[in-house]
Order: C-alpha cells, then sequence, then structure tokens
C-alpha cells in the first residue's frame, strides 16, 4: 500500500503512525571500523567483526569476506594470501582452482581439509587479484593474528611469498626461507609454494613434498 494512503487511513482511525528509526548501535554490534579490540574477541565476535569491516578500501569492491574455514582448533594451519574470484563469491577460503590444488595437496599429506585450519593474510579480495597492499595488510593484520590465537596450531604453513614475508616480516627469497624451522610468535611455522604458483609451475610440485616431509617432523616436534 503507497505510505500516504496508509497514513490516510491511520489519520483516519486516529492511529499514530509509525516511523521507522535507524538504530544507534547496541552493544556487541560490530562497527567494521577498528573501534573494536580485536585481540580480546572470541570466534563469533571475530567473525562478525571481519565480515562488517571497512578499515581499508577493499570493503568496497567484494561481494563478502572470506574468514577462514576448517577445525577451530587445528594442529595444522595453512595461511595463503587473498581469497580470489571465486572465494569471493562463496565466502570460503581455496575453493577455485588454486583450492582443488590444496585439497591434493592436503591429501598426499595425509590431512582431512576438514580438520586443518585455511585461513588468508587478506579477508577481502583485492581487484582483479593485485598484490595486496601494506595498508590493507596492516589493516587486516590484527584478524589473522587472531585467528592463530585461537587456533592454537602446533605447526603454521605459509603458503607462497606473500604469507611467508607477511608473518616472518622478512623479504628473504622463498626459496631460502623454505625448508628451515622458522617461528611466527613462537608458533613453529614452515614455508612452502603458492598452489596458485604451482598450477603454473607444475615442476616444483615436487618440493612441495619436502616442504611437507619437514613439516609432519615439526609438527610431531614436543
Ligand atoms: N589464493 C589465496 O591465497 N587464497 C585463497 O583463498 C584463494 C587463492
Amino acid at each position: 500500500m503507497d505510505d500516504s494512503v496508509r497514513r490516510h487511513y491511520l489519520a483516519a482511525m486516529s492511529i499514530e503512525a509509525w516511523e521507522r528509526r535507524e538504530l544507534p548501535p547496541q552493544t556487541g554490534d560490530a562497527p567494521g571500523d577498528g573501534s573494536h579490540d580485536v585481540p580480546r574477541l572470541g570466534w563469533t565476535e571475530l567473525a562478525r567483526e571481519v565480515s562488517s569491516c571497512r578499515r581499508c578500501p577493499l570493503h568496497t569492491g567484494r561481494t563478502q569476506t572470506v574468514f577462514g574455514s576448517g577445525d577451530p582448533k587445528a594442529s595444522w594451519m595453512f595461511i595463503g594470501e587473498a581469497p580470489g574470484a571465486e572465494e569471493d563469491r562463496q565466502g570460503q577460503p581455496f575453493v577455485g582452482r588454486a583450492g582443488q590444488l590444496l585439497n591434493a595437496i592436503l591429501f598426499a599429506a595425509g590431512l582431512k581439509r576438514e580438520e586443518v585450519y585455511i585461513a588468508n593474510v587478506l579477508k577481502c579480495r583485492p581487484p582483479g587479484n593485485r598484490d595486496p597492499g601494506d595498508a590493507e595488510v596492516c589493516a587486516c593484520e590484527p584478524f589473522l593474528a587472531r585467528q592463530i590465537e585461537l587456533v592454537e596450531p602446533r605447526l603454521i604453513v605459509a603458503m607462497g611469498r606473500f604469507a611467508a614475508h607477511n608473518l616472518l616480516k622478512t623479504d628473504t627469497p622463498l626459496a631460502r626461507l623454505r625448508g628451515q624451522r622458522l617461528q611466527y610468535r613462537g608458533r613453529p611455522l614452515v614455508v612452502t609454494y603458492h598452489p596458485a604458483y604451482l598450477l603454473r609451475n607444475p615442476i616444483d610440485k615436487r618440493k612441495v613434498w619436502q616442504d611437507l616431509v619437514l613439516a609432519r617432523a615439526v609438527a610431531a616436534t614436543p
């Protein structure tokens, strides 16, 4: 019914018309502007904070955020770069072609996708899959840091140069980071190639096997 007609009938019946008002933010709402203390958030609040995030301009181009998926208490945590087109559409990490290869890598390592935790450095897709910018990484960093704290993995696998460099705060070439027992904030970390790189350079897939052998040994170390 047209609003003016509705008002006319209500007035005729001496009923005061209701107006819809925007409510001020309620306690517990996620403002998305960085005002929440991310290091203290639990899973539910963290996921809500990410989904409403407007800390950097990437929020304007996203279909949805891509939080992470898997066992929230996984022993192995795999970290990639940023969502691609398919991830942006589905809201899940590694569900495109690179994700299919990651599934095969997990299978080869004797791991099921649902028993590891998978996340990215960035939660929003950079337009045209361009490299993430420093300000975007900086804005998103507390989310991944908190995810790692909540999962408490025995081992972090950084997939690709971008994840490795941002987690380790280094620009050492990936080839030199591979094969080493490294650490992120006191947690064991190993580096391997990104599945999207492997799609372009399948010859290096066998090196991933070596990385997984090291990863197993590190994960088994008390
Ligand atoms: N590449 C990434 O780094 N992450 C994804 O989720 C998909 C592709």
